[in-house]
């Protein structure tokens, strides 16, 4: 006789073994018997590979081509660096799309292994730099997806051709910064020591996944090596995270995908050896399954593939399955997907052959959602509670939103400064747009946290942007977003202080700091016109000076304004120079030794500076007709200022400020005090005109980067003696 307790068990087996039968023909169906799903996955260094999940084939090469790493023109890659830094599979025309390590964008089919396009050219810092993006397709509205986890922690977006690329979003700096050490001091007054008291926490993206069904796309960030994971529309809004503590990142292991179909993301938590899942909400978490040291994982309808590193290399090259149920995985029933004559570890796996549950309209489809420019999904209910696919509009580099939210308008002049680690612009036209961009126009330039940060100029005749640090000048074309960097005090002690740019001659003067015995100098040196890669730019030695405080150029005039302090007299001089003949002349403004900084008023050929006590006078060119400004400055320890049509902008180290040039009245805070930031530079203006604004129109890969491909070109030429023809064709 079998015991009550046999009958309930055999019951209940009866019951699982049904569960299981009935269960596999409906959520294990489509994977177990479609031969349609297949695995895209790459190595690290390698090629884009496919497997199908189910038959026992063995791998297939989906793209041909290699990106020359090193040397630029021959297909030799260096071993441990990644040709392909990241793909992703649009499902709509069942192709792979991924980017190589110097930002170059392909697609590869598929059906066809000879199928390799080259669809743009992304983005160009320097030909040596290796990129750290990632990428994400929204197949239903056909953009591309993409974050940088270096530079730039932004996230982007382009749509197929290259043409209209946006920057959505950008991750904040957090943590805070000790004192404010910088208070009182000039830019030019800052020395290496006054940034130990600096402690920023920069988040970056390190990876994304987006599900376009629902207009969202995830986030996964590095911040001080924990990791975050963030919600975001399409369309760049309701940003919001979803996961805050997502574990620590180890051995640069930091995945997420989401399950399209069971609306939940998946990450890998290599610390404590887990995988680990939640919903789009960021509820309902859960530990998935115990995987150590995982380096890739996709997932898709509860199926989850993930690979995992392992010193003994026979059991690298496999890619393990499980069917999930309750969204966690039976280690029992873990499948291994061996993956024949792969000798390594899959770095980035995607499902491929997928499919939506629901046929998907695209809301942009019908007359591009009435956008101008971009139209982008966006999920119109942020609390998820009901799918709602909607849309937004967005504006490409160079543009912002018009009031209509439909509309862009080009974003003509910025206010140009350095905040945090970042230079950033603010639109001056019309004020009352409160929106900060990223600069060049919504790019982020990236400074290292102890650099010491000079000045910014600019040149409005090429739409260049001067950037001088310490040691290097930076160059940046903004209308092509190139930028070329020179060392300028290469394998010196010398460090730059202070920038002058004076277009009209195409010469900066420059000040800076002999390292050898603590002597000030002033320098002057051409502006190269072209980039060029390992350049050295060397300014010419004109005098020895005291030590310098501000440096201006009257552009109309050519007359170069400098203002020093002497330490011994405790007294501040300004010398103006005709800089033909570098020949000094004295203007007649000692005043009480105390003035710190000067600028130039174009418009009504007027001198201005302010003084340590916050008052701002100014006079003519040679110094005489000295008036003092009525009101006095609204914020204590100015460290710079700029004069624009009727307006004086002043700033300190925590706030921007304009105040109206002749009647000192209708102050206006433009860049506000916000928390743990320092606004470590001086400032500009930028200006631009509708026609110089081509970012992305006419865009073609042979034009692209060709600017900077070609001033590196005759370098690379000169190295090797086997130029390629592909990357050489365009004009210089
Ligand atoms: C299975 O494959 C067919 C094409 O062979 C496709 O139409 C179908 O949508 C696939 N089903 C699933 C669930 O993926
Ligand atoms: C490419 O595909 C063809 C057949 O479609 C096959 O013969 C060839 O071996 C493949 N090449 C690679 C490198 O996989
Ligand atoms: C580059 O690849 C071609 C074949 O695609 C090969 O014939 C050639 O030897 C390679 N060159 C180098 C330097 O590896
Ligand atoms: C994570 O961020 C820290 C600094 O916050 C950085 O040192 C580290 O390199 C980052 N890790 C990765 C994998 O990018
Ligand atoms: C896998 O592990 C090996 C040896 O531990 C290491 O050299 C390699 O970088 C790892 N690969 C990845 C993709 O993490
Ligand atoms: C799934 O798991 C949750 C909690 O982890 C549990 O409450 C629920 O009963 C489980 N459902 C099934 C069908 O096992
Ligand atoms: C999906 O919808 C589009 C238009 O909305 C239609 O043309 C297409 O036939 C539909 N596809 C399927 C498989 O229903
Ligand atoms: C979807 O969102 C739009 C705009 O927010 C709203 O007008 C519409 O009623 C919503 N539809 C559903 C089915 O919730
Ligand atoms: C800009 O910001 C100020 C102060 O923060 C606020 O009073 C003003 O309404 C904002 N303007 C717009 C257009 O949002
Ligand atoms: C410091 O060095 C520079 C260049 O070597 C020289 O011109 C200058 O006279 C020196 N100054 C002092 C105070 O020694
Ligand atoms: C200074 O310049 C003004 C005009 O800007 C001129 O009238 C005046 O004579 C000049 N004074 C001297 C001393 O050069
Ligand atoms: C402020 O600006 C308004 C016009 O925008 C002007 O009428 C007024 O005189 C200005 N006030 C001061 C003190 O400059």
């Amino acid at each position: 006789m079998l015991g009550i307790l046999e009958i309930i068990k055999i019951a209940v087996l009866i019951i699982l073994l049904c569960a299981h039968v009935r269960g596999l023909p409906n959520t294990g169906n489509d994977l177990a018997t479609n031969s349609t799903i297949k695995l895209i996955f790459n190595m690290k260094d390698g090629k884009v590979w496919q497997i199908n999940v189910n038959d026992k084939s063995e791998p297939k090469i989906v793209s041909n081509t290699i990106v020359a790493t090193e040397k630029c023109h021959t297909n030799v890659t260096v071993p441990g660096r990644a040709n392909i830094v990241d793909l992703d599979y649009d499902t709509g025309k069942s192709r792979v799309l991924w980017m190589s390590w110097n930002e170059r964008l392909y697609s590869s089919s598929i059906s066809n292994n000879n199928s390799d396009q080259l669809i743009f050219w992304y983005d160009y810092y320097d030909y040596l730099q290796f990129s750290s993006r990632r990428i994400a397709v929204d197949h239903v509205n056909e953009k591309l997806y993409s974050i940088d986890r270096f530079i730039n922690p932004t996230v982007e977006v382009v749509d197929f051709d290259g043409k209209q690329r946006s920057i959505l979003s950008s991750f904040e700096t957090l943590g805070k910064i000790k004192d404010y050490v910088f208070a009182g001091k000039m830019p030019v007054e800052l020395e290496n020591a006054d940034y130990a008291g600096m402690l920023f926490v920069q988040e970056f993206p390190m990876e994304i996944a987006i599900d376009p069904t629902e207009g969202l796309m995830f986030i996964r960030t590095n911040i001080s090596w924990a990791s975050r994971i963030h919600r975001i529309n399409l369309d760049g809004t309701s940003l919001k995270i979803v996961i805050l503590n997502a574990g620590r990142i180890k051995n640069n292991c930091c995945r997420l995908d989401v399950d399209r179909l069971t609306k939940r993301i998946y990450w890998n938590d290599c610390e404590k050896g887990i995988i680990e899942s939640s919903d789009y909400n960021g509820n309902d978490r859960v530990t998935v399954i115990k995987a150590d040291d995982s380096v890739a994982l996709a997932v898709y309808n509860n199926h989850l593939f993930w690979s995992q590193n392992s010193t003994d290399v026979s059991t690298r090259a496999i890619i393990k399955e499980c069917k999930l149920r309750n969204n966690t995985c039976r280690a029992d029933i873990i499948r291994n997907i061996i993956l024949k004559d792969i000798g390594d570890v899959p770095y980035k796996i995607k499902v491929a052959g997928l499919v939506d549950k629901n046929n998907i309209s695209n809301p942009c489809a019908i007359d591009n959602g009435k956008c101008q420019q971009l139209c982008l999904l966006k999920h119109s209910d942020s609390s998820l509670s009901q799918s709602n696919l909607s849309y937004g509009c967005a504006c490409k580099i160079g543009y912002k939103l018009s009031s209509n939210s439909k509309d862009c308008e080009p974003i003509l002049k910025y206010l140009v400064y350095e905040s945090n680690n970042y230079i950033r612009g603010k639109t001056l036209n019309p004020l009352t747009d409160n929106k900060t961009y990223n600069f060049p126009p919504q790019f982020v330039w990236g400074i290292l946290e102890k650099d010491q940060i000079a000045s910014i100029d600019f040149n409005p005749l090429t739409n260049k942007l001067l950037y001088l640090e310490c040691r290097n000048l930076l160059q940046i074309d903004l209308d092509e977003n190139l930028r070329g960097c020179w060392s300028i005090a290469r394998f010196q002690s010398d460090c730059y202080k202070d920038l002058a740019y004076d277009w009209q001659s195409g010469k900066i003067y420059t000040t800076k700091l002999l390292g050898s015995n603590g002597t000030y100098v002033l320098g002057a040196v051409n502006v190269p016109s072209t980039f060029k890669r390992r350049a050295f730019v060397k300014p010419d030695n004109l005098r020895t000076i005291d030590r310098p405080l501000s440096l201006v150029v009257h552009p109309k005039t050519g007359f170069l304004y400098l203002l020093t302090f002497n330490a011994l007299f405790n007294k501040s001089t300004i010398t103006c120079m005709k800089v033909g003949g570098y020949d000094p002349m004295k203007l007649n403004i000692i005043g009480s030794g105390n003035i710190i900084g000067l600028a130039i008023d174009n418009n009504k050929d007027r001198l201005y500076w302010f003084t340590d006590s916050g008052e701002i006078q100014y006079s003519n060119l040679n110094g005489t007709d000295i008036k003092t400004l009525i009101v006095k400055s609204p914020i204590s320890q100015i460290n710079s200022m700029i004069i624009d049509e009727d307006w004086i902008y002043i700033k300190n180290n925590i706030s921007i400020w304009q105040i109206n040039k002749d009647t000192g009245g209708n102050t206006t805070c433009i860049v506000p005090e916000t928390k743990d930031t320092i606004l470590r530079s001086g400032m500009k203006i930028i200006e631009r005109s509708q026609d110089n604004l081509h970012y992305g129109v006419n865009y073609q890969i042979t034009k692209a980067a060709c600017k900077v491909f070609c001033a590196y070109k005759d370098e690379i030429d000169k190295e090797n003696k086997n130029p390629d023809a592909e990357f050489c064709k365009c004009s210089k």
